[in-house]
């Protein structure tokens, strides 16, 4: 434990004890600290400590806790009947409604209950932390500790600061969160804080995607999960979260930007809430729930023979490292591909990572397949999507010219199944599924470092802790290349004449330098 962590001799009180404040006082109290529950209902807190109490037994029937460390943890929790009662706290943790009004409210009274050194918390996760503190007689004791759910498994906690939160406060509540067991990171109050500011365009260009008919949902959910690595794809993951709730994450973080169109919302969104398909707790969202529905099965391409030989070819730079990966998988498999070779030849346009049978097969850059067969006069174009690791990726989405004739795609998909992809063809939009995807978590965590919202690192351990993610996208942007990711972004920007791709100007700078972001 960090010397800085409030110590185990301070009690801990939470207020609010539903399914965040159980969770918060579930790992405090298993921590070693005394913790004090508070509920406007008192039948919350009772409920919340059996079920703490509950989780801890089976814990320790799972061998995973000691009997007697579960008998003392649950020692530790004990319900406050009235606010009076917390006053010997150290740190108070807030996780009551989701109102502004409640919450500043709450912390005037404690104000008057606890002691001067006590630090407040509130747990929120779509107020600013500095609008909270605004009426504190001393609001630089007030500082946000974003749990996220379920508290006991996630391991990640937003330290958030307000505009008057004093740093020794926020420095304490980290290393009280990793005394936790947990991950803090450190951020300025900002909508969103980090996670659900960064996340927006997993969902937003899913949603995207599919207005865009690229793909239906079930096939674009199997490409961002079985070629982008993450756990689950945007729609099954949006089902699981609930529509009204993702929507509404959605619509206050766009509100909160002054209707910033990078985090438009999405108007079939809005149809699933209108119609009152939320996901999984209301038997439909983007999928069927319940006996007898039908599961809707992701698109691949029928099986195609494999062309004999395959040149490959790259300009130098940008994205030599993916080619090289996919090249050494197809080795692998036994097909002949001659090492490559420098892109003589190409003097009016680009050298393509493949040609294949006639084909010339391309990483995504943000352009369509058709603008750049186009540009390069070279109409047999196939371009495929950005994986997470090209080496064991299990699905590849590719992309098809309107000019390109269907024996030089066939040749391209035969070569893919060869290499052991399922290949999924989506419609020739601009910048596929997984690369825009990326691009975009890339460009709003490259954003929030550039605005001093958090640190590059911070950015990156927040997306994997608090959502999961594979990677963490700024990790992620310098693996495939901040210049690819920049030309991708620039691409889509030209190709929609949207706002919305705007290129971070942390991006731009680290190109123009040709630094990675994570130095
Ligand atoms: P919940 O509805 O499960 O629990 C809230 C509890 O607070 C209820 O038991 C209610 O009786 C009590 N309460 C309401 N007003 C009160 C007051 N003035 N004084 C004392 N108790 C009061 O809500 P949940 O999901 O636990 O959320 C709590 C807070 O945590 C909210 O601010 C929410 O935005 C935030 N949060 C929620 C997450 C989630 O996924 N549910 C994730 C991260 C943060």
């Amino acid at each position: 434990m960090s010397m800085a962590a409030l110590p185990t001799t301070r009690v801990v009180a939470v207020i609010g004890s539903g399914a965040m404040g159980s969770g918060i006082a579930q790992v405090a109290a298993a921590a070693g600290y005394t913790v004090k529950l508070h509920d406007a209902r008192p039948e919350a807190v009772a409920k919340a400590i059996a079920g703490i109490i509950g989780i801890f037994n089976k814990l320790v029937a799972k061998e995973r806790m000691s009997a007697v460390d579960a008998a003392a943890a649950a020692a530790r929790l004990q319900a406050a009947a009235t606010l009076a009662e917390v006053a010997d706290a150290g740190l108070v943790v807030e996780a009551i409604v989701e109102n502004l009004d409640a919450k500043r409210a709450l912390f005037t009274e404690l104000e008057s209950i606890v002691g001067d050194d006590c630090i407040l918390a509130t747990n929120t996760s779509s107020i600013s932390v500095t609008a909270i503190g605004g009426p504190l007689r001393v609001p630089q004791r007030l500082v946000g500790m974003h749990f996220f759910n379920p508290v006991p498994l996630m391991a990640l906690v937003e330290v958030v600061s307000g505009l008057a939160t004093d740093a020794n406060v926020a420095a304490t509540v980290s290393d009280t969160a990793a005394a936790w067991g947990k991950s803090p990171v450190h951020a300025k109050s900002t909508p969103g804080f980090i996670v659900n500011r960064v996340a927006r365009p997993f969902y937003a260009e899913g949603w995207r995607l599919l207005n865009e008919q690229a793909a239906d949902a079930a096939t674009i959910d199997a490409v961002l999960r079985e070629a982008g690595g993450f756990r689950m794809g945007p729609f099954e993951l949006m089902d699981l979260i609930g529509h009204d709730v993702n929507f509404a994450v959605t619509q206050s973080v766009f509100q909160a930007y002054f209707n910033d169109p990078r985090f438009t919302p999405s108007v079939l969104q809005q149809e699933l809430v209108n119609a009152g398909f939320l996901g999984r707790k209301s038997g439909r969202g983007c999928y069927p729930y319940g006996a007898g529905a039908s599961v809707p099965q992701p698109r691949c391409e029928a099986p195609q023979s494999c062309p004999a030989q395959v040149n490959v070819e790259m300009a130098p730079g940008a994205h030599a490292p993916v080619v090289e990966a996919l090249a050494a998988r197809l080795r692998e498999r036994g097909i002949n591909v001659p090492p490559r070779h420098a892109p003589e030849g190409h003097a009016s346009g680009e050298a393509p990572a493949f040609h294949c049978n006639g084909a010339a097969v391309y990483l995504t850059d943000g352009r369509t397949a058709t603008a750049r067969a186009r540009d390069n006069h070279h109409s047999d174009t196939v371009l495929f999507d950005l994986a997470l690791d090209f080496a064991t990726a299990k699905r590849i989405a590719v992309a098809c010219a309107d000019q390109c004739s269907p024996a030089a795609f066939n040749a391209v998909v035969g070569l893919f199944q060869a290499a052991g992809f399922t290949v999924t063809r989506l419609d020739d939009v601009p910048g596929l599924a997984v690369m825009r995807t990326v691009a975009m978590l890339a460009n709003e965590a490259a954003d929030a470092v550039q605005q001093g919202v958090c640190s590059a690192q911070a950015a990156d351990i927040a997306m994997q802790k608090g959502v999961n993610y594979p990677r963490g996208p700024l990790a992620w942007a310098d693996a495939v290349g901040v210049d690819h990711v920049v030309t991708v972004l620039h691409n889509l920007a030209i190709a929609y004449g949207e706002d919305r791709y705007r290129v971070s100007p942390l991006l731009r700078r680290r190109q123009a330098s040709g630094a990675a972001i994570h130095a």
